[in-house]
């Protein structure tokens, strides 16, 4: 599928990707803008005939016919049975969805009401703690039970006039009591997120939590609300179903940020601003489901990080945010995108012969600026970077710090592309005092290649309304990827075996003894973790 790609990558691979701007038109032919918007993929090696052969790959795969799928509600997640609906949670229009002859949109409108007046009880002091007004709000998830809301609500900061929030995922101690240690458990509301309601992580940390509260708290459980598909298994925990937000099977964990699992976040910025989020990414799904490829913000995305995955086989990307309140955004994408698409075996059975998804990873701009760019500069290997910034900051008082911060981007992606040749570092190295040997040596350290691609996306402003476009933005990308593929983005195996081995090691650990039926080194390090607990 992509040896046309790679073959005409071949011929233009060393090609200086400054010379493309010859056509003073570049900028413009290769960007798309969505109202205000820009995602600029100019500063790559892409001209147009790589792009029409990008853009074939669209027909080949047949992704209009996929996208169509997933909005009428076919069940596209062909391993698990389930189709693949987060789009509804956000359809304002409230166009009939039509699931097993149901129309899902009647409960999804239940659901966000239920979640508007819960919400609005308890930032109105209605629902109260048995100390009074709720100050705490705890979530209790993990993976896209707590990703989501984490990153949003960090995301949203300007907007958050609600309860203090506060997000408990790792099973390691040290997380829940970190976060517990300086709340009062008479004033908290402790929500337990999670679709199954059995990750052996939540469920350890809401029954530690419900120990800590009950120290002080007459009925605990009063001040726990559950999110999840599973009544039976909040039941059994002890939390009565008209405190269940409950979700469905046919919304996956890390596409679950628009319905319940947003619960904390709607408490955060409350539910006018909530709206004005599932507005964004309604406005973006439309968009993707209408523009033309070209046009297509999503797609063309998407075909950027298919050319540098697949084609030109860089395995990496970082995703680098100016935008401290985005500072959970790579990790909330290294979810959406990797356990999304990093898969080896293709929607028909059989192994992947390319490479699945890209390795993401990335930190908020200028803070990476001063640790890994070294690589990103200098390094061997060519990492694809994917900036992106808001044209405005929130503060308006500090708009020197936001110049300074846009300049900062602005620079990064010139520098990557344009480095600085051997000629030009010497005359820096001679400017130094450096002559002979020396300077030849200092010249090659203070050469930069340059021709290393990234892309910008610019945003006016980091509001709810831009967050829910800049999240469904991703969301489809990692679609449109996962069609061309031809893998299922909506499953997970890759997650289990891990979490079984877990639970076959409690026991070991809880016993003392080592069995013979464990491999040498797990052995070992059994061993040594008894010896060191001995002390
Ligand atoms: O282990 C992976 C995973 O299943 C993710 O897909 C999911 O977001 C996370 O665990 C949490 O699952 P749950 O919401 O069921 O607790």
């Amino acid at each position: 599928m992509f040896e046309r790609l790679r073959n005409y990558f071949g011929k233009i691979k060393d090609r200086q990707i400054n010379s493309l701007f010859n056509d003073c038109n570049r900028g413009k032919k290769f960007s798309v803008r969505l109202e205000s918007i820009l995602f600029d993929y100019a500063k790559t090696n892409i001209d147009e005939t790589a792009r029409n052969l990008l853009l074939d790959l669209l027909e080949d795969a047949k992704v209009s016919e996929k996208r169509e799928a997933m909005f009428i509600g076919d069940k596209i997640n062909e391993t698990e049975d389930r189709a693949v609906l987060h789009i509804a949670l956000r359809n304002k229009a409230e166009n009939p969805i039509y699931l097993d002859g149901q129309n899902i949109m009647t409960k999804v409108i239940a659901s966000l009401n239920s979640m508007k007046r819960f919400t609005a009880d308890v930032r109105d002091g209605v629902f109260r703690g048995q100390g009074g007004k709720i100050t705490d709000v705890v979530n209790i998830g993990i993976g896209g039970s707590d990703l989501g809301p984490a990153m949003a609500v960090k995301a949203l900061a300007p907007y958050h006039d609600g309860p203090e929030c506060h997000f408990i995922s790792n099973i390691d101690g040290a997380h829940i009591n970190d976060v517990l240690k300086s709340l009062n458990p008479k004033t908290t509301l402790v929500v337990v997120a999670s679709k199954t309601f059995r990750t052996i992580e939540t469920m350890s940390n809401a029954k530690t939590a419900l120990r800590w509260m009950g120290k002080a708290v007459r009925n605990p459980t009063n001040q726990f609300v559950a999110i999840s598909a599973s009544t039976l298994e909040t039941k059994a925990f002890g939390i009565k179903d008209d405190r269940v937000f409950g979700f469905d099977d046919w919304v996956g964990g890390r596409y679950s940020l628009w319905g319940p699992i947003g619960l904390s976040l709607m408490m955060a910025i409350g539910f006018k601003n909530f709206e004005e989020f599932l507005d964004g990414a309604h406005q973006l799904d439309r968009h993707f489901l209408t523009a033309a490829p070209l046009e297509n913000l999503p797609v063309m995305l998407a075909l950027t990080g298919i050319w540098h995955n697949q084609v030109c086989k860089y395995p990496s990307r970082a995703v680098l945010p100016y935008d401290q309140r985005l500072s959970r955004l790579p990790a909330y994408l290294q979810q959406l995108e990797m356990e999304s698409n990093g898969k080896r075996v293709s929607l028909n059975g059989k192994l992947l012969s390319e490479p699945s998804s890209a390795i993401i990873w990335g930190e908020p701009g200028t803070n990476g600026q001063h640790a890994f760019y070294q690589l990103l500069h200098q390094g061997t290997q060519i990492v694809p970077c994917e900036f992106m910034v808001a044209a405005k900051g929130h503060e308006p008082e500090l708009a020197y710090h936001h110049m300074l911060l846009l300049a900062n981007c602005l620079a990064q992606s010139q520098a990557l592309m344009s480095g600085r040749g051997l000629e030009a570092a010497r005359e820096i190295a001679a400017s130094k005092g450096f002559a002979g040997d020396m300077l030849e040596i200092q010249a090659l350290h203070r050469t930069f290649p340059g021709n290393r691609p990234s892309t910008t996306l610019i945003y006016p402003k980091l509001t709810p309304n831009i967050l829910g476009m800049l999240i469904a933005l991703y969301e489809h990308r990692v679609f449109v990827e996962g069609v061309i593929l031809n893998i299922n983005s909506f499953d997970q195996w890759g997650v289990e075996l891990g979490k079984e081995l877990a639970t076959d090691l409690v026991p070991i650990l809880l016993s003392g003894e080592i069995p013979d039926n464990q491999d040498p080194s797990t052995q070992q390090l059994l061993s040594h973790i008894f010896f060191s607990n001995k002390g």
